[in-house]
Order: structure tokens, then sequence, then C-alpha cells
């Protein structure tokens, strides 16, 4: 039996979910983190965890809402959202929203759960393709993950003399709600395949120093998996025909 907590954030969502479904199964005293408490109540009870209404992208209410955790050995920092437009499109408040949650949370969640790591334990940051490769008409998202990306490295090597470790987990497209925004089909890749690797990244020995991982799909040979149609992507087709 694991006696260690890990706190997922975007525990609700897909990622998230996965990742923490995990993490139970493994013998973790899991706690989900996201901002609506409907969706976060029917998870942990699905899976088995506990949970915390808070918002990641706020700094005092996200401490608040944590203070009663003791100690936390691993954090999957899964919350964010895709959203945006166009540069000449998009105004300022979806921007800020945006960098908000997926970059501001970096550092909201970070700065609440340092206090209660220890030698041996480790942060997780789910990051997106998006931080190497930039999207057409997703500015703010794409500037927000390569800023997570630096960020988890500039922290790794603040807290590697305490024994924390710090890891990215880069996916390209997974299939989950966020997904059905994307107007174009897409080779994408499971929740349980994120999962999987971060269950993985907890086995790395903590004397390693392992930055990142990417996911991607396979686009052809005998493993390769039925593109997924987006639901905007099957409405615009639908308005063409
Ligand atoms: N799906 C993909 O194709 C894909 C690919 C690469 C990377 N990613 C990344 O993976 C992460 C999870 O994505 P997903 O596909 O699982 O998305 P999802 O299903 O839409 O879930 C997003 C989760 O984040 C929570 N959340 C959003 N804003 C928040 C905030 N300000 N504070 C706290 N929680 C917040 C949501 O709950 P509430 O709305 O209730 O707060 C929900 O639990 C995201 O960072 C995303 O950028 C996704």
């Amino acid at each position: 039996m694991n006696s260690r907590t890990a706190l997922v954030t975007g525990g609700s969502g897909g990622i998230g979910k996965a990742c923490a479904a995990k993490l139970c199964e493994l013998g973790y005293d899991v706690v989900l983190s996201a901002r609506r408490e409907g969706p976060l109540r029917a998870a942990a009870e699905e899976i088995g965890a506990r949970y915390i209404a808070a918002d990641a992208s706020d700094a005092v209410g996200f401490a608040q809402a944590i203070s009663p955790m003791q100690t936390v050995d691993l954090v999957v920092h899964a919350a964010g959202t895709l959203g945006g437009t166009y540069a000449r499109k998009q105004t300022f408040e979806q921007w800020q929203s945006i960098i908000s949650a997926n970059l501001d949370s970096c550092f909201v969640v970070t700065a609440a759960v340092l206090p209660r790591m220890r030698a041996g334990s480790r942060l997780v940051f789910i990051s997106s393709s998006a931080a190497h490769q930039p999207m057409m008409a997703r500015t703010a998202y794409s500037a927000s993950k390569a800023g997570m990306n630096a960020f988890a490295r500039a922290l790794a090597l603040e807290v590697d003399r305490d024994g924390i470790a710090v890891h990215i987990v880069t996916p390209g497209p997974v299939e989950t709600d966020m997904l059905q925004d994307v107007p174009f089909e897409v080779d994408a890749i499971q929740v349980s395949d994120v999962a999987e690797a971060v269950a993985w990244l907890d086995t790395v020995d903590p004397s390693v120093d392992l930055p990142e991982i990417r996911l991607n799909a396979v686009r052809r040979g005998p493993f390769a998996r039925e593109p997924v149609m987006p639901s905007e992507a099957r409405r615009r087709a639908a308005q063409q025909r």
C-alpha cells in the first residue's frame, strides 16, 4: 500500500481524471482539484479520490483551498484551457484568461505545494506540442505552454537541491473534450497513454533528471489509430455541404 498523496489539478478533465485514476490504482491518496464542484465530485466518486474545488490561477484562493493538505508527494498539473483565436481577433481579456489558466497556474500551484513537498517528491506539468510547434490561431495557448515549459525547467534548477524532481509531459492531440473545439480531423492519442507516461515517470530514480516526455500519435503503419473528427470539425463540414 502506497501511503503517498497526489494532487491532480484539472482532475475532472479528460487527462487529469485518467492520471488520477491510474494513481488511485497505484495506491496513492489522490486529491483532485478544478473550479466546478459538480464534475469534480462525480470524478472523485468514480475513481475513489478526494477533491478540493479551487481556481488554479487564483493565488490566494488556491493556497487556502489546499491548506488542509499536509504533505504532497506528487503533483500532476493538468488544469488548463485551449480557447483563443487569431491575434487580430482576440481581446486582451481572452488572452489574459488563457495565460492565467495555463501559465499563472504553474506558479500558483507550485508556490502552494512546495512547502508541502519533501525529498523524493515530484511535479509533473502537462504541457502541449504547441510549446514547440506553435499553433496558428492559438497565440495565447502556444505562448502559455512554451512559458510552462520554461517555468518547469527553471523550477527544476531551483528544487533539485531539495531532492524534488520536475518533469514535463508534452502530448500532441489527446482525445478529450478539449479537442472537440479543433476545426479539423486529428491524429490523437488516448488519455490512458498520458496516464501511463505519468505513472512511469513516477518510477524514475530521483537521481535522474528527466526533463520532458513527448507523446504523439503514430500516423501510419499497423499501429496507427483512426483519426478523430472533433465536433467543431463535423459542424464546419456540415455547413459546407
Ligand atoms: N486534449 C488535448 O488534445 C491536449 C493536448 C495537449 C495538451 N493538453 C493539455 O492537457 C491539460 C488537460 O487537458 P484536457 O484535454 O484534459 O482538458 P479538459 O478535459 O477540458 O479538462 C480541463 C480541466 O482543467 C480544469 N480547469 C480549467 N481551468 C482551470 C482553472 N483556472 N483552475 C482550475 N482548474 C481549471 C477543468 O475544470 P473546471 O473547468 O471545472 O475548472 C478541467 O478539470 C491542459 O493543460 C491541456 O492544455 C491537452
